[in-house]
């Protein structure tokens, strides 16, 4: 059996809420596996005290953090270095010890690609429709552009921020990558086969009966619809995506995969395929999925 000691290191969540994350499970059990002497654990951070918590972390020695809702962003300032893809996105969920604070990164995207390798879809020249157009959707259109996709079509209910989002996209992209469309303006979208990435929060617990879009016609041109909810494991979108012939898939490999790359990144070693996949069936059974 396993017992910190004093070579113990420390690891956490800082967010609010965190009373009912996974990553404690997630991490404490990759820590066993791998033979790290590390404990993690979740801390709810009152707004107004992140501040004080990062300080309170770095005295504390704490090897690294992660950072969840609603301090992503706010995190950045706070930070003694930060990691280009992640300033580039605009968002942090990870923290690691480094000379004098914390060196912040982005696992949320690059846990998005590895989890996108493992289902098998291709990104490199390829246009992708992404749905929402609020901060995760932001970020996907960003990793997009870093893995070299040809381009995105963000379409959102609210045009004006996907057209926003397009904006900003294509000034870090120097170039025209992304275009805005309203949600209902899907017959404007180019080409057929289309991988799209789910990303609003239409579909997620307990309002599972919703989808961003309705129309069978939609869902006749997805190739590939990548739900980024895991909770509940089949999201209505997935159900759609799939009774129009097109395969789906749900964010709980990239849930995984932000935690294992947060932990490469504290520990300095590479998870194997193994725990990996023992991960994903862990979490699938803590959501009773
Ligand atoms: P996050 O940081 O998780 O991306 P967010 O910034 O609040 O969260 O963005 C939520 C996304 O879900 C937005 O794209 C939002 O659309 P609007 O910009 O029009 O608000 C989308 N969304 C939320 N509820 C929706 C609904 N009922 N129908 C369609 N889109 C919805």
């Amino acid at each position: 059996m396993y017992t910190p000691d004093g070579h113990t290191r420390t690891c956490g969540l800082i967010g609010n809420p965190v009373a009912h994350t996974l990553s404690p499970m997630i991490q404490n059990h990759m820590a066993r596996v791998m033979g790290q002497n590390l404990v993690y654990l979740p801390f709810p951070v009152a707004r107004g005290d992140l501040e004080a918590a990062v300080r309170g972390a770095l005295a504390l020695d704490f090897l690294g953090l992660n950072v969840t809702v609603p301090y992503k962003s706010d995190v950045i300032a706070h930070l003694a270095e930060i990691d280009p893809l992640a300033e580039r996105i605009g968002a942090v969920n990870t923290l690691v010890r480094c000379q004098g604070g914390y060196k912040g990164y982005n696992t949320d995207m690059p846990g998005l690609y590895r989890a996108m390798e493992q289902d098998g879809v291709e990104i490199a020249g390829r246009d992708v429709v992404i749905l929402g157009a609020g901060g995760v959707a932001r970020a996907v259109a960003v990793m997009l552009l870093d893995r070299r996709a040809a381009g995105v079509h963000i379409l959102n209910r609210t045009v004006d921020k996907a057209r926003a989002v397009a904006q900003e996209v294509n000034k870090i992209a120097g170039k025209s990558f992304a275009r805005a469309y309203a949600l209902k303006d899907y017959g404007q979208i180019p080409g057929q086969d289309w991988l799209v990435v789910q990303a609003t929060s239409v579909g997620m617990h307990p309002h599972e009966e919703d989808a961003p879009i309705e129309d069978p016609a939609f869902y006749r041109h997805v190739e590939i619809g990548y739900d980024l909810i895991f909770n509940p494991g089949v999201t209505r979108f997935m159900r759609l995506t799939e009774s129009g012939g097109g395969r789906a898939c749900n964010g709980a490999r990239m849930l995984v995969y932000q935690g294992i790359i947060a932990f490469e990144l504290w520990t300095g070693t590479s998870v194997d395929q193994n725990t990996a996949d023992e991960l994903c069936r862990m979490m699938a059974q803590a959501l009773g999925q």
